[in-house]
């Protein structure tokens, strides 16, 4: 039920902070340890590499994942776009692990992969909201993301809760691996899920900046650099589904091999810098665009903002920055759509799962 809210989509944004601390409380023991099947970390301990498999938001997830997999348990991650899979189908390491991401749990691309790896004999774990999915009945593992169900087919509290539970699960390999950690996910993540509440808190200047910057314009260009980059690719395809503003997330360093040709008076260009090593070369970039005569807006965080920024996020943990600096994203994609009168919660040509190759 959409109770007072206009959109599911709406809804399910400010959702967040419960589904982040739904999944502290499922994941977490009595003795405030992390709380993850047996079996699945020693699926996870046994592997030398991990293929993650996904498609669309999920696998934008995904992309976040592998950074936090691999800072934190170091072990190697590779991400692959579902239906690409069997065309590319890379070398496989000796003791692969496959995790399946999927909010649905039904995306046909992603359970052809399923059934390709389970016919060659690989273990698998499933990331899903929906446990009883076809994907969750076929791997061998499942975890469940806790999120809820989500209606709207642009999906935004399951990329978010996507990012949590691969988070709990680096740092349950970690322990488990015997590494030592600086970084306590739980409370981490109880500071995501207040700092996002701050965020959803003030929706009035979202709708300010999405008319600002996407009325009437045709396309729309996000950059970002490192974990950034990985944000933006999820903003654009926000923005892009449900606005039909031609949109795509650029890694600002590629800009000058191409893109940039695009960038005329008024094109709209949106910064995420969240990331210390990278925030002087993505406002190189914001420079360069800006002389050209983009529009541009640049969302950073605390103790990296310049004053000239459009929003400054409070600080979160480093690697965890995808968590709220996606929820700016999510919000001005629904203003944007708002604003040129589209079918926000059922956007043109789309499903909510794609369950045919
Ligand atoms: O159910 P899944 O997570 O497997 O779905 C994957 C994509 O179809 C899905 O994320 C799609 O990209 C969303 N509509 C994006 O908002």
């Amino acid at each position: 039920e959409k109770g007072t809210y206009a959109h599911f989509m709406l809804k399910e944004i400010d959702e967040q902070p419960f589904v982040m601390r739904k999944i502290i409380q499922e994941y977490q023991d009595e003795q405030d340890n992390i709380k993850i099947d047996a079996d699945v970390r020693a699926a996870m301990l046994a592997a030398d590499r991990i293929y993650i498999i996904a498609a669309g938001t999920s696998y934008n997830a995904g992309l976040v994942g592998k950074q936090i997999i691999e800072n934190l348990a170091d072990t190697p991650v590779e991400v692959h776009i579902a239906s690409e899979f069997s065309y590319n189908m890379p070398l496989l390491s000796k003791k692969p692990l496959f995790i399946f991401i999927s909010q649905s749990g039904e995306t046909a691309d992603s359970r052809a992969v399923l059934v390709k790896i389970k016919s060659l004999g690989h273990p698998s774990l499933t990331i899903t909201n929906v446990p009883g999915s076809t994907l969750s009945r076929e791997a061998d593992y499942t975890l469940h993301l806790y999120a809820g169900p989500e209606i709207a087919v642009a999906s935004t509290k399951a990329y978010t809760a996507q990012i949590a539970v691969l988070t709990l699960l680096a740092v349950d390999t970690a322990n488990a691996k015997g590494l030592t950690l600086d970084f306590d996910p739980l409370q981490e993540l109880a500071i995501v899920a207040s700092v996002m509440e701050s965020l959803t808190d003030q929706k009035e200047q979202y709708a300010d900046i999405a008319k600002a910057y996407f009325t009437g314009t045709r396309n729309a260009f996000f950059i970002g650099r490192g974990m950034d980059y990985f944000v933006v690719q999820e903003a654009s395809l926000k923005l892009k589904e449900i606005s039909y503003i031609q949109a795509e997330g650029f890694a600002g360093g590629e800009l000058k091999h191409g893109t940039i040709a695009l960038i005329e008076d008024g094109t709209p260009v949106i910064a995420i810098s969240t990331q210390e090593n990278v925030n002087y070369s993505i406002r190189g970039n914001v420079q360069e665009v800006a002389a050209r005569g983009a529009n541009t807006c640049v969302v950073s965080i605390k103790g990296l903002e310049q004053d000239s920024d459009t929003l400054v996020l409070p600080h979160v943990h480093p690697l965890l920055t995808p968590l709220v600096s996606v929820v700016p994203m999510q919000l001005l994609a629904y203003y944007a759509a708002l604003h040129r009168d589209c079918d926000v919660d059922k956007p043109r040509n789309l499903a909510k799962s794609v369950t045919v190759e």
